[in-house]
């Protein structure tokens, strides 16, 4: 095999001649990312490409990142320099993600700027702006169908406007976070177009088929991601004469990531846009860009093998830059993504908690703690440099990733507790006030994903409009907030969830959206709700208030950096879930009630974990206990013991 190319290579390969004019510190910074991600970056290749391709494609890539990184500003080289001494700059309990559509939360791109105020109060250091490259025309499933890769959609604003914003929120202390969709492009894309055109280099950009055969054949062992609206995985296309892959909906072509020229085209796009400002880029269905037939087409190996690729060329260029896994996958699928084994800490740099989500809304409906212990127990520890990205809502559905073996394992049916939950949060079980909407109701597997606000599915949208019950659904809401702030992580809160709002009731009224419900939960953000964030006397100050409390008291505490693996501690009573993390300054403990009733932690528990002579972090009082020594919890009490 010919050797790929050596930073010490004297035949001078072409990032040399791109660098020749720069500065002998900037050719030499260069030169020792070089030497550092070239073996990361070779792996990757080797694991996805072998070693007849790969020796082609390591020339390409980082002739690309010398041409980002020779282009690339003082100030974005000062933050390449700052993140390299500070690596765990995502962990830092200080940071707290916002994620926003920009039109919803602020009309456009110059608006977010006008808004960093309100961002600040929150503590917000973390903001992912929703897709915002030019999408199709029509529905384009919310960004996901992008359209042009080089231009920002012209109601939001300019590339111009992308850069000046990204550099307003860098002087802010905020992160810009933009969706990276790797799996497929708008078949109004240039590459769907000149495919349609009979181009056969872009052709070989799509996954194509003469006939239903193969498609038939994969079709055998591929899940429908959205049944409802786009059965099956594959779309006829007259003009290609083919049957293109389409995963998601039929005008989303997946792209073949087999094919070394689309890795070439993303690793562009990441580098050009992470010279515009973007810090983090979220790596949308990332689960699915590698096929393979006789599986589900997702998680492949190569999957995490081009990551890893992607992630060394980001580091040789722009190393301030971060990759976050979009998997919203099983559990025991979901470590992969961040590397397990010799790849491990290689891939992305976060990746979202979904099951953590989906325990939290789990222990709300059945006031239960025991699934939740379970599931969160089995799950494998995650590597130290890595950081789980925590939520409880975010733009999509819920999708009740409850395994069954966990909830076998607690004496529950995995099929009964999922369609518990689905009926809880669409309001069809007694005693629910949730108003969630059932979305992409499956009938072959009995699946039903749910849409719907944080505020309406946990009770509070009922409630306040019955003015009964405010008080009680706010604290639940703070405790669903706390377990996600408090899990150690990144948390990050879905715009609207700050200030409680509800479902949005003309989601469907416009253009393109009215299939779609999970628009009920991407509501504007709402100016009068906003207005009364400190107001206490109010829901929304209630709400925002709390938010506030339990983000700035997270920031004190160093206990919950990212890199402490959070362990579940015993039930001991079934609505108390207890989580505990060692961190070389000392213990944090969780005690968190889910019910709404007063519960009890034991004295010899406390004895036993050595929580006695603790202080809630969030009250700033020691720990009370009764004569017994017991502690008493009020309904929706959480400690954050220190
Ligand atoms: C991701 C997005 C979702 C979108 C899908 C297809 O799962 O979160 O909103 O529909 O990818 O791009």
């Amino acid at each position: 095999m010919p050797a790929p190319p050596d930073p010490e290579d004297s035949t001078t390969p072409a990032w040399r001649a791109t660098l020749a004019g720069l500065s002998e510190d900037r050719r030499v910074a260069f030169e020792v990312r070089l030497e550092r991600w070239l073996p990361d970056l070779r792996d990757g290749l080797l694991a996805a490409y072998g070693d007849q391709v790969t020796p082609s494609v390591v020339p390409r890539l980082v002739a690309l990142a010398a041409t980002a990184y020779a282009a690339r500003s003082d100030a974005l080289h000062r933050r390449d320099l700052e993140r390299t001494l500070r690596p765990d700059w995502l962990q830092d309990p200080s940071m707290v993600g916002y994620a926003a559509y920009t039109e919803r939360f602020a009309g456009d791109l110059p608006g977010v700027r006008d808004r960093i105020g309100y961002l600040r109060e929150l503590g917000v250091t973390y903001l992912h702006l929703m897709p915002l490259l030019t999408p199709r025309e029509g529905d384009s499933d919310g960004g996901y169908a992008v359209a042009d890769h080089t231009t920002v959609r012209a109601d939001l604003g300019t590339m111009a406007d992308l850069a000046e914003t990204a550099t307003a929120l860098h002087e802010a202390g905020i992160s810009l976070v933009l969706d990276l969709v790797v799996n497929h492009v708008a078949r109004e894309h240039p590459w769907a177009v000149k495919a349609r055109a009979g181009d056969p280099r872009y052709r070989d950009y799509f996954l194509l088929f003469a006939d239903r055969t193969e498609p038939d054949r994969f079709e055998e062992a591929l899940p429908e991601v959205f049944p409802e609206f786009a059965p099956g995985s594959f779309t006829w296309d007259d003009e290609l004469d083919a049957w293109v892959w389409t995963t998601f909906n039929a005008w989303q072509w997946d792209v073949s990531w087999a094919n070394p020229d689309v890795l070439c085209e993303f690793a562009g796009i990441v580098l050009d846009l992470a010279n515009t400002g973007v810090d983090v880029f979220r790596l949308d269905a990332i689960a699915f860009i590698w096929k393979r037939l006789g599986t589900d087409s997702q998680g492949q190996p190569e999957v995490h093998a081009l990551t890893q690729a992607l992630r060394a060329v980001a580091r040789i260029a722009c190393p301030a830059v971060a990759l976050k896994a979009e998997a919203i996958v099983a559990p025991s699928r979901l470590l992969a993504y961040l590397g397990e084994g010799s790849s491990s800490g290689k891939v992305s740099d976060l990746a979202y908690h979904n099951s953590l989500m989906v325990q939290v809304w789990s222990m709300l409906a059945s006031r239960d703690v025991r699934l939740a212990a379970q599931a969160l127990s089995v799950l494998p520890a995650k590597p130290a440099s890595a950081t789980w990205l925590t939520y409880l809502r975010c733009h999509d559905d819920i999708g009740w990733a409850v395994m069954d073996d966990d909830a076998t394992a607690v004496g529950l049916s995995g099929p009964l507790h999922r369609r518990f939950l689905s009926d809880w949060y669409a309001g069809d079980f007694p005693g629910s006030s949730a108003r969630g909407l059932v979305f992409q109701h499956n009938p072959v597997d009995g699946d039903r994903r749910i849409s719907g606000a944080a505020a309406s599915l946990i009770g509070l949208e009922a409630a306040e409009e019955h003015r009964s019950g405010v008080l009680e659904a706010a604290a639940a809401l703070r405790l669903a907030h706390a377990l996600v702030i408090g899990f150690g992580g990144l948390p990050v809160i879905w715009s609207g969830d700050e200030l409680g709002q509800a479902n949005d009731p003309h989601w469907a009224d416009e253009p393109g959206h009215d299939g779609d419900n999970r628009w009920a939960h991407r509501p504007r953000l709402d100016r009068d709700r906003a207005e009364l964030r400190t107001d206490g006397s109010t829901a929304a100050g209630r709400v925002h208030t709390d938010l506030v409390h339990l983000l700035r008291t997270r920031a004190t505490l160093p206990q919950l950096h990212g890199s402490v693996e959070t362990r579940i501690g015993p039930v001991d009573d079934p609505g108390v879930l207890v989580t505990l993390r060692e961190h070389a300054v000392g213990r944090f403990v969780g005690v968190h009630n889910v019910t709404s009733e007063t519960r009890w932690w034991p004295g010899w528990r406390v004895e036993d974990l050595d929580a006695g002579g603790l202080v809630d972090a969030l009250s700033g009082r020691p720990l009370e206990r009764t004569h017994d020594g017991a502690v008493a919890l009020a309904p929706y009490a959480v400690l954050w013991l220190v």
